[in-house]
């Protein structure tokens, strides 16, 4: 790769930013399903494939950018040399029919998908929210912007976690947990410091995470041991944009930026959050 690999994160973030007012603004007519299937066999909405189409002509059009991969498709695409990019372009768009809050994630990789996330190089999510703001992560450090018409205002930079966390919201169906995560969800309920937020759309509920401190899992389920979400479009970015704000994650042992993927579309039990959380997570796992 010829340029230098901090200005194509930089354009990434940028064309992201670029994109996602006209993602947002294309939403409105876009809540119909189509015929398809994403490869994890969820219906796709006329929003999921839109996103998909702009961001990958984009994307994959950034000098430097050597791969282009989506959750919407199943194989990689390969647009020159360099870095790799995953794309969830919609996550949480089952959220679009009753107007709740959605993202767009973007994880770059040093190496060819599937990839570790210790092979992060930056990772980005917009927020589709009463606002869009986006949260990008890079050398260290992560930011907070408001987007509008393209245009990104920093809002906190260098973020991190408080040290009081005060929120948590856990994914899956409670019955279908199993009963180690069970028990540790019991003694998050219980304690007087924590509020339930959860809204099933994880780039909302992680956010609420990065901005009051606290736990947001999609954990392995009895009918599920890999959970629901993936590792390489959703758990990886999310996972080093908070271990980057200085919280931790997990596949229930080990940060989730260790874990070796097989496939793209690989799934994993997802928790992130405060540090003591998920240290306390993992004790009662194991
Ligand atoms: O992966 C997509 C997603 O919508 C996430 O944003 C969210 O955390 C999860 O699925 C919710 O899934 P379910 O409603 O099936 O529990």
């Amino acid at each position: 790769m010829d340029r230098d690999r901090s200005n194509v994160v930089e354009e990434v973030f940028e064309t992201v930013a670029r994109t996602a007012p006209e993602i947002r603004a294309a939403l409105p007519g876009r809540r119909t399903e189509t015929a398809g299937k994403n490869p994890s066999g969820e219906l796709r909405l006329a929003a999921d494939d839109y996103a998909d189409d702009l961001l990958e002509g984009r994307l994959g059009a950034i000098d430097g950018v050597g791969q282009y991969a989506s959750e919407e498709t199943a194989e990689a695409v390969d647009t020159g040399e360099g870095l790799s990019i995953a794309v969830d372009p919609l996550d949480g768009s089952s959220n679009l029919k009753p107007n709740n809050t959605m993202g767009t994630i973007v994880g770059i990789y040093d190496a060819p998908m599937p990839a570790a996330g210790h092979e992060l190089v930056g990772a980005a999510y917009v927020l589709y929210g009463p606002i869009t703001t986006m949260a990008a992560a890079a050398d260290g450090e992560v930011t907070e912007y408001v987007v509008t018409d393209g245009e990104r205002e920093a809002v906190r930079e260098d973020l991190t976690l408080p040290d009081e966390p005060s929120v948590y919201g856990f994914g899956g169906r409670v019955p279908d947990w199993i009963d180690s995560f069970d028990e540790y969800a019991r003694e998050i309920e219980c304690d007087e410091s924590l509020r339930l937020r959860y809204g099933g759309s994880m780039i909302g509920d992680v956010n609420q995470v990065l901005t009051y401190g606290g736990v947001f899992a999609y954990p392995a389920l009895e009918s599920a041991p890999e959970g629901k979400l993936r590792l390489q479009f959703e758990g990886n970015p999310v996972g080093y944009i908070v271990e980057t704000a200085g919280g931790r994650s997990s596949d229930g042992e080990r940060s989730l930026l260790e874990v070796e993927p097989d496939a793209l579309h690989d799934r994993v039990p997802v928790h992130v959050g405060s540090t003591e959380l998920i240290d306390r997570l993992e004790d009662a796992l194991n």
